[in-house]
């Protein structure tokens, strides 16, 4: 055999090996499509996402003059989000990885502003803020909530003091799906002039569409005067791929706050975090968006609430009880022994989460789960709780 020849077959013998290997490692992982993730806030892509994806592989919006096209995209989706979130003609938003990172930019943004370094959040805000507690040297309050496990806005105004530099509400919060009284918190920060930001990494895009099918849920986007921000995902409920989150700011002017200048690349400023970053999920998201358009992401929001309040029915019939009537779909199911169920279903190849705090685990009722998929569930959750010794029917 010639020696360029063998060499070309060694170099081939190597790649398929690699992508074996990869697909070893693969086939260990859950995955979305299966349906057997249950306790996860994000989803299988919608196709035309994947297909999205795949052709910008190679962009970059940190150098946003070498891709002009890409950042015509990355308008067009901001756009999009502008108009979801009823943002006014000033508003603009940052792109970025996901809800931690948008939080970590609204509270570096509000900090800067107000010169200050406290922040008020609901005791249930996600794990993001004690991320930037530690980041940024700022102090959290965190306000007890209410029975309906969300913020209790009394408590909130008495611990606004002179170093508040923002106060913090969830729409959709990461354990119960529930929203703070936003509404309450904006009068609050309208008096108090204190910037407002809310976290609706999963509930931004649900919330629009449970009022567009009638559900009697709390206002959260920038109609509210107070609201200064919105953290929001197309990475959940968007049915983009990860990783895609957009930070959404009442005022472009603020974005010096955050921004450095960038001497030796082609724009002359940058704000947020990251600066390399990939189009492929945001054109991803930008094509879903179009796609499924307002009466798509209707339909889809429709179509989890009906398969929530079935699973809802599922889990009260084999004699169990939910934790609180769901807002969105977030179902949490009392458990004497969360850790253990979660363990064992996992055994079985189910993913649910557990709650150790608040007794329970979490169902997340996102689109790739479908009706069947929980008549596959219950029977194999109702045998672990049996052996558990969960009390059921
Ligand atoms: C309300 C809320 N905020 C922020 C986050 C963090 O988002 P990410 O994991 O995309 O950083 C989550 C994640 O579940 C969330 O539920």
């Amino acid at each position: 055999m010639q020696y360029s020849k063998m060499k070309n077959n060694k170099k081939q013998n190597k790649y398929h090996k690699i992508i074996k290997d990869l697909e070893k490692y693969q086939s260990q992982d859950f995955t979305f499509s299966s349906g057997r993730i249950l306790g996860s806030m994000c989803t299988q892509p919608h196709p035309i996402a994947k297909k999205a994806y795949m052709k910008f592989l190679e962009t970059n919006l940190g150098d946003p003059y070498l891709f002009p096209g890409s950042k015509k995209i990355e308008a067009k989706y901001l756009s999009f989000i502008s108009k979801l979130l009823n943002a006014p003609k000033n508003a603009t938003g940052v792109i970025g990885s996901g809800g931690t990172e948008s939080n970590i930019s609204a509270i570096w943004l509000a900090k800067n502003l107000s010169g200050k370094k406290e922040v008020i959040i609901p005791k249930n805000a996600h794990f993001s803020f004690q991320k930037i507690a530690s980041l940024m040297d700022i102090k959290l309050i965190p306000i007890p909530l209410t029975e309906n496990y969300y913020i209790d806005v009394l408590k909130t105004k008495k611990k606004i003091g002179n170093n508040t530099a923002a106060i913090v509400g969830i729409a959709g919060s990461t354990e119960l799906g529930t929203i703070d009284p936003i509404s309450d918190l904006s009068d609050l920060c309208i008096d108090e002039k204190v910037y407002l930001h809310v976290d609706a990494a999963f509930g931004g895009y649900i919330i629009p569409f449970l009022r567009k099918l009638g559900y009697d849920v709390f206002d959260f986007d920038f109609k509210l005067p107070a609201v200064s921000s919105i953290t929001i995902d197309a990475h959940k409920m968007g049915r983009s791929a990860i990783p895609l989150g957009t930070l959404f700011v009442r005022n472009k002017k603020w974005l010096d706050e955050i921004s450095v200048e960038t001497p030796y690349i082609s724009s002359k400023k940058q704000a947020g975090i990251l600066a390399t970053r990939s189009c492929a999920p945001v054109a991803a998201a930008y094509a879903v968006a179009e796609y499924l358009g307002i009466e798509g992401y209707t339909k889809m929001v429709k179509n989890c609430m009906n398969i929530a309040r079935y699973t809802k029915e599922k889990i009260e019939e084999i004699g169990l009880e939910l934790l609180i009537k769901p807002t969105m779909n977030v179902l949490a199911v009392k458990i004497k022994n969360p850790l253990k169920v979660e363990k064992i279903l996992t055994g079985y190849g189910w993913k649910v989460n557990k709650m150790e705090r608040l007794g329970a685990i979490r169902i997340v009722v996102m689109p790739h789960v479908t009706k069947k998929v929980i008549d596959e569930f219950i029977p194999v959750f109702k045998k672990v709780c049996i052996q558990t010794g969960e009390k059921i029917s």
